[in-house]
């Protein structure tokens, strides 16, 4: 019998990524503990448990937790299962408690995770229950606004964020945000190449047609940052009426609504729309008026699913709130001109892997001696996949 030789690992160079990454069951299983636990993973806003007690169920990568505000304001995250026979103890999405009981056997834990009651405690002999300690406690760090969990041992999240931090503070004005409602969604797709349709610039005027015809996609940048961050950012042209009304009389489009490329409000510092990816899981945005973070939940080799905050600003007008809200349904929403065409594009890369001569994802647009460049290049997706390439340790 002749020994089976290792498969070699994917191989990932500057322009090429073996499309492996994105159906091999055993990269995806290191994925989840190399990148989403043992690195900095984002698991939600602060701005969704606002007060003690608030709790909201979130996942690094695929292991659920549990993301809280402790009594003394800190916020906890902490691994959903009970160290009794493993359930998950939150099984509401969000809610307002002082502790977690879990609702097989009743073992209580604090916001913190720790083991507070045992129902028959006497019955165990030895008082071996102690053994199982509580819920397994992630380090917490929060920034803008936005929490971050690991059970590594990583530098301060600040390090980590490196240049991508002035421009989450811009677009998410210090975390000073209300939420105004949720999207989730299923990605027939690698939860990769979500993360890397937001990063892509090259496609937004080509397969969001609607974004060229109306000229509102203009000049701009494409920022690649430490640790596989990046941001897509242009101008911002707000459209007046006249110019909607002719591109209307050409019978070019049907839009009942135009007013979301027509700006209410004042973009963050800098006046500009602005797209970022931070690695592994979280995209941040603001177009227009909308702004919103989305959170990339991979279940799955091939599927993932997307969840969406839509944000406003404390302290906007109720006029304000409503147009931000209408805005990002009709924009970022499942059925809306932006996120059904993403949808699509990413679901029909997913469904040629493995089964056609491409074995190769290809982005070698721009200048390849330059780390970042104008949006006409595939500088943010290199930087991406350079950074996980590295992290992978392929
Ligand atoms: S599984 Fe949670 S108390 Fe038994
Ligand atoms: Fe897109």
């Amino acid at each position: 019998m002749t020994a089976v030789s290792p498969r070699p690992s994917p191989s990932i160079t500057q322009t090429k990524v073996d499309r492996r990454v994105f159906s091999d069951e055993e990269v995806y299983k290191q994925e989840m503990k190399i990148l989403f636990q043992d690195g900095w993973t984002f698991v939600g806003l602060e701005a969704e448990i606002p007060n003690p007690g608030d709790f909201r169920r979130s996942w690094m990568g695929e292991l659920p937790v549990i993301m809280s505000r402790a009594r003394d304001g800190s916020v906890k995250v902490v691994e959903n299962a009970c160290s009794h026979r493993g359930a998950l103890v939150a099984l509401e999405s969000k809610g307002n408690c002082s502790t977690f009981t879990c609702i097989y056997h009743q073992w209580v834990y604090g916001a913190d995770g720790k083991l507070l009651g045992v129902p028959l405690r006497k019955n165990y002999t030895d008082g071996q229950h102690k053994d199982r300690g509580g819920l397994r406690a992630a380090r917490v760090e929060t920034f803008a606004g936005l929490v971050w969990a690991t059970f590594g041992e990583v530098e301060p999240l600040i390090g980590y964020l490196a240049e991508a931090a002035p421009h989450l503070d811009a677009v998410l004005r210090g975390g000073e945000v209300e939420i105004l409602g949720y999207h989730r969604y299923e990605v027939q797709g690698n939860w990769k190449l979500f993360f890397e349709n937001t990063q892509d610039a090259y496609h937004a005027s080509l397969l969001h047609n609607f974004s060229q015809a109306l000229g509102i996609y203009t000049v701009g940048d494409n920022l690649v940052f430490e640790n596989g961050h990046g941001a897509i950012k242009w101008d911002m042209v707000s459209l007046t009426d006249e110019i909607m009304e002719r591109h209307l009389a050409d019978k070019a489009f049907k839009m009942k609504d135009y007013k979301l490329f027509q700006s209410a409000t004042q973009p963050g510092p800098g006046g500009f729309n602005r797209v970022m990816g931070v690695f592994p899981n979280a995209l941040v945005l603001e177009e227009w008026d909308m702004l919103n973070v989305r959170h990339i939940v991979p279940k799955g080799v091939d599927r993932a699913e997307l969840h969406t905050v839509a944000l406003g600003l404390k302290g906007d007008s109720a006029e304000i709130r409503a147009k931000r809200a209408r805005d990002y349904g009709n924009f970022f929403g499942p059925a809306g001109f932006a996120g059904r065409d993403d949808v699509v594009a990413v679901k029909a890369v997913q469904a040629t892997e493995g089964v056609t001569s491409i074995d190769t994802s290809f982005m070698a647009l721009g200048d390849l001696d330059a780390k970042s460049g104008d949006l006409e290049g595939e500088y943010t997706v290199r930087g991406f996949y350079g950074n996980y390439r590295e992290r992978m340790g392929f």
